[in-house]
């Protein structure tokens, strides 16, 4: 997909965006106007006509300011307030809808949740991710809700199509357990250990290593 990098002036040597997710329509407005390199607009939540409306409008603006944009077909459910939505199965006529509007990627529901997954899930639904894949002439497809897909998943789902994976509360639980595993051993007690530079440092290690397994597992080592 199209991707503006960032800015060299930050020093970074291969391409990555910043990337709205799950944008609402004035969202992603301001964030094209904050200098975002990518947005999502997230239009699930409104009727298919409102949706195409809505997403129209953003793909104009975005491709306008050489952003990529991401749109959104059947919410992704997860957990709030304690109750877990088992999320859409995306329609594969509104993807071809939503496809045919120039967006760059496409967040289709498949059985995907935010957060983690119940222990009932019963896992992607692969017949309707193949069906969205056919319907929509080879655009990228995002899989949202990337935490605790098993790998043989995560794998099938890139063959069907999928080329963006978004793993979030991942990344949150090993932070929390290098955060925890320092505090318990007593290190932020020692010297000068409860510097923030020092007490944080573990977390943010951590949060690398799990990205650097997600860049191995989903194929993306050494393709920047
Ligand atoms: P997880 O927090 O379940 O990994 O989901 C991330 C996500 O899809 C963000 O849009």
């Amino acid at each position: 997909a199209m991707v503006k990098a960032m800015d060299e002036s930050l020093g970074i040597t291969v391409p990555v965006a910043l990337h709205l997710d799950h944008g609402t329509y004035e969202g992603a407005k301001a964030c094209v106007a904050a200098g975002f390199t990518s947005i999502m607009f997230d239009g699930s939540h409104y009727d298919i006509d409102e949706n195409v409306a809505k997403t129209t409008e953003l793909v104009a603006l975005a491709h306008d300011h050489g952003l990529s944009i991401e749109a959104e077909v059947g919410s992704i459910g997860g957990e709030e307030d304690g109750v877990i939505g088992m999320g859409e199965v995306a329609d594969p006529a509104e993807c071809a809808k939503i496809a045919a509007l120039g967006i760059d990627f496409l967040a289709a529901g498949i059985g995907n949740i935010h957060g983690k997954y119940p222990a009932n899930w019963q896992g992607l639904n692969f017949e309707a991710l193949d069906k969205i894949h056919n319907a929509t002439d080879n655009i990228p497809l995002v899989l949202h809700g990337g935490t605790g897909i098993p790998a043989d998943m995560i794998r099938k789902a890139i063959s069907l199509g999928v080329s963006k994976i978004n793993v979030n509360t991942e990344c949150q639980l090993s932070f929390a357990d290098a955060t925890r595993k320092y505090i318990e051993a007593g290190k932020d007690l020692q010297g000068k250990g409860f510097d923030p530079r020092k007490l944080l440092a573990p977390g943010a290690e951590a949060i690398k290593a799990t990205v650097r397994e997600k860049i191995e597992l989903f194929g993306s080592a050494n393709k920047a």
